[in-house]
């Protein structure tokens, strides 16, 4: 499985963007990794004509219907994107978002033919009482399906206290964590979950994607803010 940087672009973008986007494509046409940036759906199509690899924020469960506002995985596939982000703790968080709604937004994905970046994390109260592989065990058990598998399926670790703050957790407690998520994925899914790519996300920048891309069963990052500009971004796609 090849390794993945996935950027998240959030509430950012407009055609104005473009061009540097399609720059940064021509810049890592031939990368031996996966480069993805996940955008607004008003974008989607036009960062899709160039070349890189796109995909949605968010999904609705269904295929279709009275839900104003959401967009179906269907949709975003017709855009030509190819993947789509389930999970993000801004979802769980200003949107109340659930595992058991997660787990269905992941299926409408897959469904599309879309490859799906779940994001799990523990908040910083309970990082502070010790609990975050109990949250991010309960967090895989009931937001990633029984169908999931590593050509359909991938895992960000993002501690919702990282994300947009500038600190992260120490290397160490990285490589626990993910060690930790990768036996979880393989007492489930076995070889399927030996080979489910793991990502890193929360305050990734080009001064410490080196140090993050070095742990063991860290396959890539899921980056936020430094996804925004190709100058920020391209030096963390080279650095994994
Ligand atoms: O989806 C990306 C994450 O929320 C990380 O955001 O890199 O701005 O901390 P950040």
């Amino acid at each position: 499985m090849r390794k993945l940087i996935a950027g998240n672009w959030k509430m950012n973008g407009t055609s104005a963007d473009l061009p540097e986007l399609a720059q940064l494509a021509s810049t890592h046409s031939g990368s031996s990794v996966d480069v993805v940036i996940c955008g607004p759906a008003t974008l989607l199509s036009r960062m899709a004509d160039t070349g890189l690899k796109i995909g949605g924020e968010d999904c609705h469960p269904a295929n279709s219907g009275a839900y104003t506002g959401d967009i179906s995985a269907a949709m975003i596939a017709d855009t030509g994107a190819t993947y789509v982000i389930t999970g993000h703790s801004e979802r769980r968080t200003d949107h109340a978002e659930d595992d058991a709604l997660i787990a269905s937004k992941t299926e409408a994905g897959w469904n599309a033919n879309l490859h799906v970046i779940i994001c799990i994390g523990e908040t910083e109260a309970q990082y502070r009482a010790g609990d975050t592989l109990d949250i991010l065990r309960a967090q895989m058990d009931q937001s990633i399906p029984d169908a999931a598998t590593a050509a359909t399926t991938t895992i960000a670790y993002e501690p919702v206290w990282a994300i947009g703050t500038g600190l992260t957790p120490t290397p160490d407690e990285i490589a626990a964590v993910h060690a930790a998520l990768r036996e979880h994925l393989k007492t489930r899914f076995g070889s399927e979950g030996a080979q489910m790519r793991l990502l890193y996300g929360g305050s990734v920048k080009a001064s410490n994607a080196d140090d993050i891309f070095a742990l063991p069963n860290v396959d890539g990052a899921l980056v936020g803010g430094a996804s925004l500009k190709a100058t920020d971004f391209s030096p963390i796609i080279t650095a994994l």
